[in-house]
Protein backbone atom coordinates (compact mmCIF):
# COMPACT_ATOMS: atom_id res chain seq x y z
CA UNK A 1 0.00 0.00 0.00
CA UNK A 2 1.32 3.29 -0.98
CA UNK A 3 1.93 5.90 1.88
CA UNK A 4 4.18 9.04 2.46
CA UNK A 5 7.38 6.49 3.19
CA UNK A 6 6.63 3.74 0.88
CA UNK A 7 6.06 6.32 -1.84
CA UNK A 8 10.17 7.07 -1.69
CA UNK A 9 10.86 3.34 -2.58
CA UNK A 10 12.39 2.39 -5.67
CA UNK A 11 11.98 -1.46 -4.50
CA UNK A 12 11.13 -3.95 -1.59
CA UNK A 13 14.57 -5.66 -1.24
CA UNK A 14 13.27 -7.93 1.72
CA UNK A 15 9.60 -8.23 3.13
CA UNK A 16 8.43 -8.04 6.52
CA UNK A 17 7.66 -11.87 6.78
CA UNK A 18 11.01 -12.53 4.67
CA UNK A 19 13.00 -10.26 7.77
CA UNK A 20 10.62 -12.20 10.44
CA UNK A 21 12.24 -15.41 9.15
CA UNK A 22 15.71 -14.92 8.85
CA UNK A 23 15.95 -13.12 12.08
CA UNK A 24 14.47 -16.30 13.75
CA UNK A 25 16.88 -18.29 12.38
CA UNK A 26 19.86 -15.97 13.03
CA UNK A 27 18.17 -16.30 16.73
CA UNK A 28 18.40 -19.51 16.96
CA UNK A 29 22.13 -20.18 15.40
CA UNK A 30 23.48 -17.63 17.86
CA UNK A 31 21.63 -19.02 21.03
CA UNK A 32 23.12 -22.57 19.82
CA UNK A 33 26.58 -21.12 19.69
CA UNK A 34 26.46 -19.13 23.26
CA UNK A 35 24.73 -21.84 24.73
CA UNK A 36 25.71 -22.26 28.59
CA UNK A 37 27.52 -18.76 28.33
CA UNK A 38 26.30 -15.17 28.72
CA UNK A 39 27.19 -13.18 26.44
CA UNK A 40 26.91 -9.39 25.84
CA UNK A 41 24.96 -7.79 23.53
CA UNK A 42 26.11 -4.72 22.49
CA UNK A 43 23.52 -2.66 20.00
CA UNK A 44 25.14 0.10 17.60
CA UNK A 45 22.18 3.11 18.11
CA UNK A 46 20.23 3.73 16.44
CA UNK A 47 20.39 2.35 13.03
CA UNK A 48 19.88 -1.87 15.17
CA UNK A 49 17.18 -0.73 17.03
CA UNK A 50 14.61 -2.72 15.78
CA UNK A 51 16.47 -5.65 14.45
CA UNK A 52 17.94 -5.67 17.76
CA UNK A 53 14.74 -6.20 19.84
CA UNK A 54 13.78 -8.68 17.49
CA UNK A 55 17.38 -10.55 17.23
CA UNK A 56 17.11 -11.15 21.42
CA UNK A 57 13.58 -12.41 21.61
CA UNK A 58 14.77 -15.36 19.38
CA UNK A 59 17.59 -16.01 21.23
CA UNK A 60 16.72 -17.28 24.23
CA UNK A 61 19.95 -17.24 26.33
CA UNK A 62 20.91 -15.62 29.77
CA UNK A 63 22.30 -12.41 27.98
CA UNK A 64 22.94 -9.14 28.71
CA UNK A 65 22.38 -5.94 27.01
CA UNK A 66 24.11 -2.35 26.30
CA UNK A 67 24.10 -0.18 23.59
CA UNK A 68 26.68 2.35 22.03
CA UNK A 69 26.54 5.23 19.41
CA UNK A 70 28.99 6.09 17.31
CA UNK A 71 28.83 8.67 14.16
CA UNK A 72 30.11 8.35 10.52
CA UNK A 73 28.01 9.53 8.25
CA UNK A 74 25.66 13.02 9.45
CA UNK A 75 23.14 13.34 6.73
CA UNK A 76 25.27 12.26 4.00
CA UNK A 77 24.35 8.81 1.96
CA UNK A 78 28.09 8.61 1.87
CA UNK A 79 30.77 7.29 4.36
CA UNK A 80 33.36 10.33 6.21
CA UNK A 81 35.28 7.31 6.92
CA UNK A 82 35.74 8.97 10.17
CA UNK A 83 33.95 7.07 13.76
CA UNK A 84 33.51 8.90 16.33
CA UNK A 85 31.87 7.31 19.55
CA UNK A 86 29.01 9.38 20.87
CA UNK A 87 28.34 7.16 23.86
CA UNK A 88 29.91 4.02 24.92
CA UNK A 89 29.28 0.77 27.28
CA UNK A 90 29.16 2.22 30.72
CA UNK A 91 30.00 -1.29 32.06
CA UNK A 92 33.18 -3.08 32.08
CA UNK A 93 33.08 -5.24 29.26
CA UNK A 94 37.37 -7.16 30.41
CA UNK A 95 36.61 -10.89 29.69
CA UNK A 96 33.12 -10.69 28.42
CA UNK A 97 31.84 -12.42 25.41
CA UNK A 98 30.32 -9.63 23.24
CA UNK A 99 27.78 -9.81 20.23
CA UNK A 100 28.23 -6.38 18.61
CA UNK A 101 24.57 -6.09 16.66
CA UNK A 102 24.78 -3.85 13.73
CA UNK A 103 22.26 -2.77 11.08
CA UNK A 104 24.52 -2.39 7.73
CA UNK A 105 28.36 -3.71 6.91
CA UNK A 106 28.86 -1.22 4.23
CA UNK A 107 32.73 0.30 3.74
CA UNK A 108 33.68 -1.72 6.82
CA UNK A 109 34.54 1.50 9.01
CA UNK A 110 32.39 1.16 11.62
CA UNK A 111 32.74 -2.26 12.50
CA UNK A 112 36.52 -2.66 11.79
CA UNK A 113 36.97 0.31 14.74
CA UNK A 114 34.50 -0.95 17.19
CA UNK A 115 36.21 -4.27 16.90
CA UNK A 116 39.34 -3.11 17.43
CA UNK A 117 38.46 -0.82 20.57
CA UNK A 118 35.98 -3.53 22.49
CA UNK A 119 39.40 -5.77 21.54
CA UNK A 120 41.79 -3.14 23.43
CA UNK A 121 39.37 -3.26 26.35
CA UNK A 122 39.64 -6.24 27.14
CA UNK A 123 36.51 -8.21 25.52
CA UNK A 124 37.15 -11.92 25.61
CA UNK A 125 35.59 -12.47 21.82
CA UNK A 126 33.90 -9.94 19.56
CA UNK A 127 31.34 -11.23 17.64
CA UNK A 128 29.86 -9.09 14.71
CA UNK A 129 26.26 -9.95 13.86
CA UNK A 130 24.67 -7.43 10.94
CA UNK A 131 21.25 -7.26 9.59
CA UNK A 132 22.70 -6.12 6.22
CA UNK A 133 26.18 -6.69 4.15
CA UNK A 134 26.82 -4.47 1.43
CA UNK A 135 30.05 -5.83 0.03
CA UNK A 136 30.52 -3.58 -3.43
CA UNK A 137 31.05 -0.90 -0.22
CA UNK A 138 34.17 -2.60 1.61
CA UNK A 139 37.14 -0.18 2.29
CA UNK A 140 38.32 -2.57 5.29
CA UNK A 141 38.64 -5.61 5.65
CA UNK A 142 35.81 -7.05 8.11
CA UNK A 143 33.79 -10.35 7.98
CA UNK A 144 30.54 -10.25 9.76
CA UNK A 145 30.52 -13.48 11.72
CA UNK A 146 26.61 -13.33 11.38
CA UNK A 147 24.71 -12.05 8.32
CA UNK A 148 21.11 -11.46 7.71
CA UNK A 149 20.66 -10.83 3.89
CA UNK A 150 23.27 -9.15 0.93
CA UNK A 151 22.63 -5.99 -0.26
CA UNK A 152 23.33 -4.63 -3.36
CA UNK A 153 25.10 -1.52 -4.51
CA UNK A 154 22.36 1.12 -3.63
CA UNK A 155 21.01 3.30 -0.43
CA UNK A 156 18.81 0.92 1.30
CA UNK A 157 16.28 2.11 3.75
CA UNK A 158 13.87 0.67 6.57
CA UNK A 159 13.59 -1.64 9.39
CA UNK A 160 15.96 0.75 11.59
CA UNK A 161 17.82 1.99 8.72
CA UNK A 162 17.58 5.74 7.71
CA UNK A 163 18.06 8.36 5.32
CA UNK A 164 18.90 11.97 7.53
CA UNK A 165 17.09 9.55 10.08
CA UNK A 166 13.74 8.78 8.32
CA UNK A 167 12.57 6.01 7.08
CA UNK A 168 13.41 4.04 10.19
CA UNK A 169 10.20 2.65 10.97
CA UNK A 170 9.29 1.44 7.79
CA UNK A 171 8.75 -2.38 8.09
CA UNK A 172 10.58 -3.68 5.04
CA UNK A 173 13.34 -2.95 3.48
CA UNK A 174 13.92 -1.20 0.13
CA UNK A 175 15.94 1.18 -1.93
CA UNK A 176 15.40 4.62 -1.62
CA UNK A 177 14.74 6.45 -4.75
CA UNK A 178 18.01 8.03 -5.85
CA UNK A 179 16.00 11.77 -6.39
CA UNK A 180 15.26 11.48 -1.90
CA UNK A 181 18.93 12.55 -1.83
CA UNK A 182 20.00 13.41 -5.47
CA UNK A 183 19.06 17.03 -5.85
CA UNK A 184 18.92 18.80 -9.31
CA UNK A 185 21.23 21.54 -8.36
CA UNK A 186 24.06 19.13 -6.78
CA UNK A 187 23.26 20.88 -3.74
P1 LIG B 1 30.27 1.63 7.34
O1 LIG B 1 31.06 2.21 8.47
O2 LIG B 1 30.52 2.34 6.03
O3 LIG B 1 30.39 0.12 7.21
O4 LIG B 1 28.77 1.95 7.56
C1 LIG B 1 28.11 1.68 8.68
C2 LIG B 1 26.98 2.66 8.88
O5 LIG B 1 26.70 3.41 7.71
C3 LIG B 1 25.73 1.92 9.19
O6 LIG B 1 25.59 1.74 10.57
C4 LIG B 1 24.66 2.81 8.63
O7 LIG B 1 24.25 3.74 9.60
C5 LIG B 1 25.31 3.56 7.52
N1 LIG B 1 24.94 3.03 6.19
C6 LIG B 1 25.76 2.46 5.28
N2 LIG B 1 25.10 2.10 4.17
C7 LIG B 1 23.81 2.44 4.39
C8 LIG B 1 22.60 2.31 3.59
O8 LIG B 1 22.55 1.79 2.46
N3 LIG B 1 21.47 2.78 4.18
C9 LIG B 1 21.43 3.34 5.42
N4 LIG B 1 22.54 3.48 6.18
C10 LIG B 1 23.71 3.04 5.67
MG1 LIG C 1 23.87 3.45 11.44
Amino acid sequence: MKNELTNDILKVLYTEEQIRERVKELGAAIAEKFAGQRPLFVGILKGSVLFLADLIRACPLRADLEMMAVSSYGNAAVSSGRVRITYDIPTDVRDRDLIIVEDILDSGNTLSFLKEYLNAKGAASVTIVTLLDKPSGRQKAVTADYVGFPVPDAFVVGYGLDYAQLYRNLPCIGILKPEVYEKPDGD
